[in-house]
């Protein structure tokens, strides 16, 4: 349903490689003005070069003030964003022994704190026209703690408590929230998992499922269905059996993240 977009103004960040990338040539083949931005330059300039529709805008998400001043020139050449994609983020799995509070701060820092300085940074002209869309990326991660994975999956639990929040107290405003709680999709991000990944889909395929489901409009865009209904199956256990359950899955079991270093 990418024709929905079609003549609309979105800006997408992390948008230099993988779903942010993919949804950047889709939308911009369907017709829209497309705005990416991630923090390096030659491959957004890349990006534009080969795909008319889409234009750069390097910005670090992580800083407030960079990301007004982006939204500003993006709303002066393309327009109010009809839809803005915060696909930035980082992945990053951390032992017991690494336990780090300042790798914590990082990875809330880019993953929440950047999505909110770029919802925060458009919201005030959406509400002003009355009409918009915001879409975070979740994941379904952020259903229940992964070991290994606390970090990610803290920033990831926030995004949705976010959302899901944020989608309310906006009805009335006429601008719509989303978010994405995908499983794994082929990107650079999981390029370096050296455990298997169930259920992985390459990045064109999400970037499709992502845009029809937005063009309905729907709170929550989670796939692959498989995948989805088992991690929300998860989040309905006692706590005694999903901890064992857990367990047994990151020790031996199909996801191997492998035995943690404590
Ligand atoms: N791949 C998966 O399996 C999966 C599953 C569930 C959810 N997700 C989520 O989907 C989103 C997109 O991930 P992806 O798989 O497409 O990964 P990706 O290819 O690594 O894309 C992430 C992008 O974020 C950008 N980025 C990182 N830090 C940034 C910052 N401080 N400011 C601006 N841009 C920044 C990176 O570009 P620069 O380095 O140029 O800044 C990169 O292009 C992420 O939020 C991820 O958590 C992914």
């Amino acid at each position: 349903m990418t024709e929905t977009f079609s003549g609309k103004t979105v800006w997408i960040t992390g948008a230099g490689t993988g779903i942010g990338r993919e949804l950047a040539i889709q939308l911009a083949r369907s017709g829209a003005r497309v705005a990416v931005s991630g923090r390096q330059q030659d491959r957004l300039e890349a990006l534009a070069a080969a795909h008319p529709g889409i234009h750069p805008y390097p910005l670090d998400v992580t800083r407030e003030a960079d990301s007004r001043q982006v939204y500003d020139r993006i709303e002066q050449a393309l327009g109010v964003p009809d839809l803005v994609v915060m696909s930035a983020g980082i992945w990053v799995l951390m032992d017991a022994v690494e336990y780090s509070a300042s790798e914590a701060a990082r990875v809330m820092t880019v993953n929440y704190q950047g999505a909110v300085n770029t919802a925060a940074a458009a919201l005030p002209a959406m509400r002003a026209r009355g009409r918009g869309q915001l879409c975070f990326m979740g994941s379904v991660a952020g259903y229940r703690g992964i070991p290994r994975a606390a970090l990610y999956c803290a920033s990831k639990a926030a995004l949705i408590a976010h959302a899901e929040a944020l989608r309310t107290d906006l009805a009335h405003a006429g601008v719509d929230v989303s978010i994405v709680n995908c499983g794994f999709v082929r990107t650079p991000m999981v390029a370096a998992n050296d455990f298997p990944m169930p259920g992985i889909i390459e990045a064109d395929d999400a970037a499709r499922r992502i845009l029809d489901s937005l063009a309905t409009r729907r709170f929550e865009i989670a796939f692959p269905w498989q995948v989805v209904m088992q991690t929300k199956l998860m989040r309905l256990l006692p706590y005694w059996l999903y901890f064992a359950l857990i367990r047994r899955v990151v020790q031996d079991g199909p996801f191997g993240l492998g035995k943690p270093k404590y």
